[in-house]
C-alpha cells in the first residue's frame, strides 16, 4: 500500500472514462511531445489507470536500470497472455536473470551469422516475387517476410521448409488481424456478440498452435539425447535448438517445455511485428527524401553489385545502417513500454508509489532538442561517430535499455540493414499514395496502417 499521496503533475485534458487513452492512440506524437514541458515526472490516465511518465532520459535510464523497483508489468502488452507471461518477454524480475541466462547463448555473435543466411534466403524469395510495375502494400507483404525469417531461424534445422513456413503463414494472418493487441478490446466485445463469427476469427490461432505443436515435437525434449552430436558450444544452427539445450552452469539444469513453447512465441512476437513496422517506416522515408535514397541506391551499387546483401557485407553497409537507426529514432515501433513498481520510489524528486504503473516512450524521448538537434528532421548523418553524443546515446530507447535492453538488438539490426541495401540495390520505390501513412498507434507498436508502393526496377 502506498505511504504517501503520489505527486507529478497532472496532465490536464483527461476525458471521461478513457483519461487519456484517446489522445495517446489518435495523437501520439503531439500529445507525447508536449509532455515533458509540463514537468520531467507527469501524470497520465489510461482508462483508469493512472500512469507514470518520466520525460527526462536520465530518469528513464534509472527506470531501466533498475530492475527489481521498476519491474515487468503494468501495461496492457503482457499481461493479456499467459504464454507471455512466462517467456523472456513477460516473466517478472524474480524470474527473469535465469532466463535471460538461459536464452543469451541463442544469440550469440557466432549464431548470428548463420541466422543472417536464413535472412538472405527469405530476401532472395521475397526480391525473386517482385516485378516492375507491381503495386502492393508494403507492410502485410513485410510481416509475411518477417514472419518468414523469424520461423525459419527458430526451426530451419528441424523442420522442413514447408512446416516452419506453416507456422509463419498463420502467425502473419494473427498479426494482420490484429491479434497481437490492436484490436484487443474489439475483439472480446466482437466474440460476446458473435460468438460464431469469433470461432471464425479463432481458426487462425488454433491453426497457428497445431503447426506450432508439430514442429516441437520433432526436437527432442530436455535432458534427451539430441541425436545431432551436439556437444557444449555447437550444435545445429537454429534458434530453438539454442534455446533447448542451454543449461545452467551451477545446477545444469534447462529451460522447462513450458518456457521453451514461450520462448518461440516471445521470439515469433517480438521479431515479427516489430521488424516489419520498422522496415515500412524505412521505405516510406526512402520514397520522402530522395536525396536520401540517392545514397542508400549508390552504397548498395558499390557493396552488393546487384546482389542479395550477406551477413560480412554488414560492416561496408555504414550509410543504411545510419538510415535504419534514423527511422528508428523517429518511428521507434515499440513507442511505449510500461513498468510496475514493487515499492515505494522517488524519482526526479516524485514520489511514485508502490503497484503504480509507470511508462516509458521512445516516441517522446527521440523527439527531444536537447538530445537531437532538429529532432524532427530526418538526418542519418546525425548517426555518424562524430556527431553521436551522450545525451542521443542516452535518449535512443529504440531496443529498450538495462537488463531488459532487447536480446535481438543486432539481428533486428542486422535484418533492417540488410533488407534495406538488398531492395534499394534492385529497386526504387514509388509512394502511389500522396497522404503520409497514418500512425495507427497499437498498445504496443507504431506501424504505418498502409503502405502502397509501386516497384520500378533500377536493371532497366
Ligand atoms: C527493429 C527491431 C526490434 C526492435 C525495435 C525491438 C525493440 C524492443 C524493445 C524496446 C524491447 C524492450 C521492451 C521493454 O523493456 O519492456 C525489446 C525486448 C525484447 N525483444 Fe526486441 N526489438 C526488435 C527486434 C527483436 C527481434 C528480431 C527479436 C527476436 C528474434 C526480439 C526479441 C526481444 C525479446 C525476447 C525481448 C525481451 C528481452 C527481455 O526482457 O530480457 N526483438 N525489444
Amino acid at each position: 500500500m502506498p505511504t504517501e499521496e503520489p505527486t507529478a503533475v497532472v496532465v490536464p485534458g483527461a476525458l471521461p472514462v478513457v483519461g487519456h487513452a484517446l489522445h495517446l492512440r489518435r495523437r501520439p506524437i503531439p500529445f507525447l511531445t508536449t509532455l515533458p514541458r509540463l514537468g520531467d515526472v507527469v501524470r497520465i490516465r489510461l482508462g483508469r489507470t493512472q500512469v507514470f511518465v518520466p520525460c527526462r532520459s536520465e530518469l528513464v535510464q534509472r527506470v531501466l536500470v533498475n530492475d527489481s523497483t521498476f519491474d515487468r508489468g503494468g501495461g496492457p502488452q503482457f499481461e493479456r497472455s499467459n504464454e507471455f507471461a512466462s517467456g523472456l518477454a513477460g516473466c517478472v524480475h524474480e524470474h527473469h536473470r535465469r532466463q535471460r541466462r538461459l536464452v543469451q547463448p541463442a544469440f550469440r555473435t557466432e549464431r548470428l551469422a548463420s541466422y543472417g543466411a536464413v535472412v538472405e534466403q527469405e530476401l532472395v524469395a521475397l526480391t525473386d516475387s517482385w516485378r516492375d510495375g507491381q503495386e502492393f502494400d508494403m507492410f502485410p507483404a513485410l510481416l509475411d517476410f518477417t514472419s518468414g525469417v523469424v520461423a525459419r531461424v527458430l526451426f530451419s534445422s528441424r523442420a522442413e521448409h514447408a512446416a516452419s513456413g506453416e507456422v509463419a503463414h498463420w502467425f502473419a494472418v494473427l498479426m494482420r488481424q490484429g491479434d497481437a493487441g490492436c484490436r484487443g478490446l474489439l475483439t472480446q466485445v466482437a466474440s460476446r456478440l458473435a460468438p460464431r463469427t469469433a470461432r471464425r476469427r479463432h481458426r487462425p490461432l488454433i491453426d497457428f498452435h497445431q503447426a506450432l505443436d508439430q514442429i516441437l515435437s520433432d526436437y527432442p525434449r530436455p535432458g534427451e539425447n539430441d541425436g545431432h552430436g551436439v556437444g557444449a558450444g555447437c550444435g545445429p544452427r537454429d534458434m530453438f535448438s539454442a534455446l533447448a539445450l542451454a543449461r545452467e552452469k551451477g545446477d545444469g539444469a534447462g529451460l522447462t517445455p513450458q518456457e521453451l513453447r514461450s520462448q518461440a512465441i516471445t521470439m515469433l512476437a517480438a521479431g515479427v511485428y516489430t521488424p516489419a513496422t520498422a522496415l515500412t517506416w524505412a521505405f516510406f522515408l526512402m520514397s520522402q527524401y530522395p536525396q536520401c535514397a540517392a545514397r542508400l541506391h549508390a552504397e548498395a551499387d558499390t557493396v552488393l553489385d546487384g546482389h542479395t546483401a550477406r551477413w560480412r557485407d554488414l560492416p561496408s553497409l555504414t550509410y543504411t545502417e545510419r538510415f535504419v537507426s534514423e527511422t528508428l529514432r523517429l518511428y521507434p515501433p515499440v513507442w511505449m513500454f510500461f513498468r510496475k513498481t514493487t515499492a515505494d520510489v522517488s524519482l526526479g524528486g516524485e514520489r511514485i508509489p508502490c503497484g503504480a504503473t509507470v511508462m516509458v516512450s521512445p516516441l517522446m524521448l527521440h523527439r527531444d532538442e536537447d538530445a537531437f538537434a532538429d529532432p524532427f528532421t530526418f538526418d542519418p548523418d546525425r548517426w555518424l561517430p562524430e556527431r553521436i553524443t551522450a545525451a542521443s546515446r542516452r535518449a535512443f530507447t529504440a531496443f529498450g535499455g538495462g537488463p531488459r535492453r532487447c536480446i535481438g538488438d543486432v539481428f533486428g539490426l542486422a535484418e533492417l540493414t540488410l533488407t534495406l541495401a538488398t531492395v534499394a540495390g534492385q529497386w526504387r520505390l514509388e509512394n502511389t499514395s500522396r497522404k503520409r501513412p497514418p500512425a495507427h498507434a497499437c498498445p504496443v507498436n507504431l506501424p504505418p496502417r498502409h503502405l502502397p508502393v509501386r516497384l520500378r526496377s533500377r536493371s532497366r
